[in-house]
């Protein structure tokens, strides 16, 4: 038994994740790029993947070694549909950009293929099945990509085995600014250098920071989100992997960014500002990029982006 439908694509978008503070926990969906996943009934059980085109090239397409594909495998073993499942890529999101490519591509391989169960699974059990994916790109389950790109917006997941998923506010007129440095940084890589302890003063003041920017959020205090906008545990150990960092950071906020940090992994980075000033922080962030010869991709989006959607069936 089946949807009815044969095949399905799904729209999953990109994704900033972590958001400065919040690592592994908290990211926002960018809905101006994504992955396009199109997934096909077969009467052969089992995962294939026949095709990956896009901007990501050289991706695995045996499926236990691809994000989209593990997804599935895991999907499959959980619900046993009696069918199997044939699946295309289409990469919207550049490999090892910061910017959540593997997700969405997990994401939306999960979205496309539960348009055509009988019995559709809730997001929070497609979560699961998208994690099992994450984890083949980064080496570790981690769903702060994960959340957003699936559910849409500002999004904190609590929990591995069970986690709880909760969109959290974001004030009025809040842009989000990304630059994209065109080069490659391998997510494994930027979390094995990461030291395995934290000092007991930067745990105080990094806990701070979340809880104060959380609670910015939900009551619209600018003030206390650009003052809590601060990642003091993981953007000092990461920041050496991305040209001009410093440089670029701080000209965000000197445009009148409310905070300014790496997007995911990296290389990628993305600031916060009023709209009123999100102009100028992305010139200010493009100007630092450019004096050095770095060339970036740019979006300027707001906080309010869909998760993924299934977007043609037939
Ligand atoms: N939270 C992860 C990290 C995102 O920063 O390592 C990368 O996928």
């Amino acid at each position: 038994m089946s949807s009815g439908h044969h095949w399905a694509t799904a729209f999953a978008p990109a994704s900033v994740g972590n958001v400065a503070i919040g690592f592994d926990i908290l990211g926002f969906a960018v809905e101006a790029l994504g992955d396009r996943v199109t997934v096909s009934r077969t009467e052969a059980r089992g995962v294939t993947i026949t095709d990956i085109t896009g901007v990501a090239g050289g991706l695995p397409t045996d499926p236990a070694r691809n994000t989209a594909g593990r997804a599935l495998l895991a999907m499959q073993e959980a619900l046993q549909p009696g069918f199997g499942f044939a699946m295309r890529i289409d990469k919207g999101i550049a490999l090892g950009s910061g910017l959540g490519g593997s997700a969405a591509s997990a994401v939306g391989a999960v979205v496309a293929a539960n348009a055509l169960l009988p019995q559709p699974c809730s997001k929070l059990e497609l979560l699961k099945f998208a994690m099992q994916g994450e984890a083949v790109a980064s080496g570790s389950l981690h769903v702060d990509n994960i959340a957003p790109s699936l559910f849409g917006g500002l999004v904190l997941t609590v929990g591995i085995d069970h986690p709880r998923v909760k969109q959290i506010p974001v004030p009025e007129g809040i842009r989000a600014v990304i630059a994209h440095p065109q080069m490659f940084l391998s997510t494994r890589q930027a979390r094995a250098i990461l030291k395995r302890s934290v000092e007991l003063s930067d745990f105080v003041w990094q806990t701070a920071n979340l809880a104060g920017f959380i609670s910015g959020c939900y009551t619209n205090d600018l003030d206390m989100i650009r003052a809590s906008f601060e990642d003091v545990v993981i953007e000092p150990q990461r920041q050496a992997l991305i040209p001009r960092f410093q440089e670029v950071r701080m000209a965000a906020m000197r445009a009148g960014a409310l905070g300014c940090s790496i997007s995911g992994a990296g290389p990628a980075l993305f600031a916060w500002a009023l709209a009123k000033d999100a102009h100028g922080v992305l010139e200010a962030m493009r100007h630092e990029f450019t004096a050095a010869s770095i060339r970036i991709d740019e979006w300027l989006v707001d906080l309010k982006a869909q998760g993924a959607q299934v977007i043609e069936t037939g």
